[in-house]
């Protein structure tokens, strides 16, 4: 079978030529990475689950008015996208202290902030991904002062819609990573939101119990880790199995 064309493979991802000008195809993997791709390994069912899930996400997004690249879901692996320019950040937003903020400035997990924190991150394997500030940002021209503006507004409508989306199905949205293209329509340009949102990127607790629901599970060598994600697909109604569940909406929960 005539393969399309391979342009990009990334660690959980790899991108195709689109079937028509301006569009790619997002096929995600089992492969998982952490801490810079030094930790490697696989998940089962991962790239099936987590296509479905940013395609849940991304279309409610869309719903509250969030542009996104998102086009359709072509298959159980492979999403259709708008070819856009990545903006070389990753933009991080925390809620409650997990991860990295913990370890670097000593806050025990688990503790609330005192509000919603973004960060960003210079989008570069060889140096690790380091953390700057919007002044390194604009002043090295990775993206606009009017750019920032979007992606700070847009993250922080994502911020408190998937904080409420993931509270209705009983878990905590603790920290997510996302990231922005430029997509270019004739003259104009607009920012989209890109890539993917899935327990990849997300730090996803139980609301009960605090119980991870996310890549910390593989990172952290918890195991159980295919079963969370699965239990992530399931809370939000779309677990590929179960039956006719294309248009399910998320399960409500006490
Ligand atoms: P951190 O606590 O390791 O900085 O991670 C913050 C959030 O960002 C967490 O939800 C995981 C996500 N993340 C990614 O999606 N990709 C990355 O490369 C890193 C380091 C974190």
């Amino acid at each position: 079978m005539a393969r399309r064309r391979q342009l990009y493979e990334g660690k959980a991802k790899i991108l195709f030529e689109g079937p028509e000008p301006g569009t790619l195809v997002q096929y995600f993997k089992d492969d998982a990475t952490a801490f810079n791709a030094q930790k490697k390994g696989t998940i089962t069912g991962k790239g099936v689950l987590n296509n479905r899930i940013s395609e849940f996400l991304m279309m409610k997004l869309a719903e509250i008015g969030i542009p996104t690249h998102f086009v359709r879901r072509l298959n159980m692996r492979e999403q259709l996208i708008k070819e856009v320019e990545i903006i070389p950040i990753e933009v991080v937003v925390r809620n409650i202290a997990a991860g990295s903020i913990s370890t670097r400035l000593g806050i025990a997990e688990g503790t609330r902030l005192p509000r919603s924190i973004m960060e960003f991150y210079y989008k570069n394997d060889t140096l690790g991904d380091p953390m700057v500030a919007e002044e390194h940002i604009t002043a090295f021209g990775w993206a606009m002062p009017q750019d920032m503006d979007d992606i700070i507004h847009m993250t922080l409508r994502i911020n408190d819609f998937l904080t409420g989306l993931f509270l209705g199905v009983g878990i905590t949205l603790v920290d997510f990573k996302v990231e922005f293209g430029r997509l270019w329509e004739n003259e104009d340009m607009r920012i989209v939101l890109a890539d993917e949102i899935s327990p990849d990127n997300c730090r996803l607790w139980d609301t009960k119990t605090n119980e991870k629901m996310d890549k910390d599970r593989f990172r952290r060598d918890l195991g159980k880790v295919e079963e969370a994600y699965q239990e992530v697909a399931k809370r939000l109604g779309i677990l590929p199995e179960a039956g006719n569940a294309d248009m399910k909406g998320p399960e409500m929960m006490q």
